[in-house]
């Protein structure tokens, strides 16, 4: 929080301009990334529906144009069995594609339809849990990234026939797949047979998307670059650059006490509102420093015509005013004792005033302040020279300060 603090305006500015870009960024990038995915999804949803489909209606057309020409299976026309030409079609077509659709079951009849692990395990929860009709989602199968999709198959009366009590089935299907070894026998209506499996490979998919994602990741990126930069310009003009000419006006003020023209007020915003106050401030500021010259001059000039040299000093012993008679008394020109103690302007050996002259000023009894005194100063070229002083304090209020009124005793000066 320290060095927060100590950061210009401009610098935080940037700082949060540029946190609110990258959070603008990464939650775009999330949320676009996101999409990508569900589109990748939705595309390879809709392939797999149209393959199983596709394959269904084959099987279904089969058995239908068997019943219809009233034919009859037999070893022979092992081929024609519908889910034998499904799966046989689906295998042609999946040599010229690249996704691939079979029928499998956890109780398979050809050990070719054995199901692989992942199917074994979405049959089980298709054979317990009996509303889940498919299930889909994108996996890994040989190390590439798929879009895998299983639809149940339920036993129906139809399938009964080949899949129902041993007895009741085919003579030639019995010889092929002997009741006491085959396990696809004995299902009831309603019960899963197994599933119709799609595998799609979604690296196609994703390529043909990928383009699109990037060119929406540019446009994003320079949209919120140029929004942040646009947000910048605005705050740097409307805030930063004011503030900054305002703080740089204060300095100059201070530097070097002369008071400058009034800032242009460009807006009617808060900013504008300072900028307005400060210069009414100012302006008020000048008036009353020129008021306060004007008096101070003619106090110096009042001391100017004065009888005695006076010098003027603060509680502290810091002189503040020399007049032109004490100029000539001391050999000191003004500016150089301006700042100076009082103390150096006589004899250090004066014991009564302990431990300093100003210091036995600042805390002298009042009564003191009554009287003359008389003292021994010490001119700039060291030669010393008999004098009487008066002291006066002048409470002005906050400040007061003490005025010495002094003349010479030598005669000749
Ligand atoms: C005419 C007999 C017959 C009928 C009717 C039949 N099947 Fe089959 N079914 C078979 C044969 C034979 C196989 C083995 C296929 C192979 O060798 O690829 C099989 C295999 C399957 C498989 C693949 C797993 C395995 O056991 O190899 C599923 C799933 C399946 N049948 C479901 C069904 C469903 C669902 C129905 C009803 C809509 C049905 N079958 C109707 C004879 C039939």
């Amino acid at each position: 929080m320290r060095f927060w603090q100590n950061f210009r305006l401009r610098t935080k500015v940037n700082i949060i301009l540029l946190i609110s870009l990258a959070g603008l960024l990464s939650t775009s990038l999330i949320w676009q990334y996101r999409q990508h995915q569900r589109l990748v999804f939705s595309e390879a949803s809709e392939k797999a529906e149209i393959i199983i489909t596709e394959a269904t209606r084959t099987r279904e057309y089969i058995s239908r144009q068997l019943q219809i020409g009233q034919i009859e299976l037999n070893e022979d026309r092992y081929g024609m069995i519908p889910v034998v030409v499904a799966n046989r079609i689906g295998r042609l077509v999946s040599e010229d594609l690249t996704y691939s659709i079979r029928h499998t079951s956890n109780r398979f009849r050809n050990p070719e339809n054995a199901p692989d692990q992942y199917e074994r395990k979405v049959l089980e929860r298709m054979t317990n849990r009996a509303s889940l009709d498919y299930v889909a989602e994108v996996t890994e199968f040989d190390g590439n990234p798929v879009f895998r999709y299983l639809q149940a198959a339920y036993a129906d009366s139809s399938c009964l026939e080949c899949h129902g009590k041993p007895d009741e089935s085919p003579q030639f299907l019995r010889n092929i797949y002997p009741p006491e070894k085959d396990q696809a026998y004995n299902y009831k209506i309603g019960e899963v047979i197994g599933a119709v499996s799609v595998v799609i490979p979604i690296a196609q998919i994703e390529k043909r998307l990928a383009h699109g994602f990037n060119t929406t990741l540019v446009t994003t990126a320079g949209f919120f670059c140029a929004l942040v930069i646009c947000l910048g310009l605005m705050i740097r003009k409307t805030v930063v650059t004011p503030l900054s000419v305002l703080s740089q006006t204060i300095d100059d003020i201070r530097q070097t006490g002369r008071f400058t023209e009034a800032i242009s007020r460009d807006t009617h915003d808060e900013i504008g509102d300072l900028v307005a106050g400060f210069n009414a401030m100012v302006s008020e500021l000048k008036e009353k420093t020129g008021q306060l010259e004007e008096s101070e001059t003619r106090f110096r000039l009042m001391t100017e015509i004065a009888r005695d040299a006076i010098v003027a000093f603060l509680p502290n012993g810091q002189m503040f005013l020399f007049n032109q008679k004490a100029e000539k008394i001391f050999g000191y020109k003004e500016n150089e004792l301006l700042g100076e103690s009082f103390d150096r302007l006589f004899l250090p050996d004066e014991e009564s005033y302990v431990p300093s002259l100003s210091s036995f000023i600042a805390k002298a009894p009042e009564q003191w302040f009554e009287q003359e005194h008389h003292l021994i100063g010490l001119r700039r070229d060291q030669k010393t020279v008999k004098l009487k002083m008066s002291i006066k304090i002048i409470d002005t209020g906050e400040y007061p300060f003490f005025m010495a009124l002094l003349s010479t005793l030598d005669a000749n000066s």
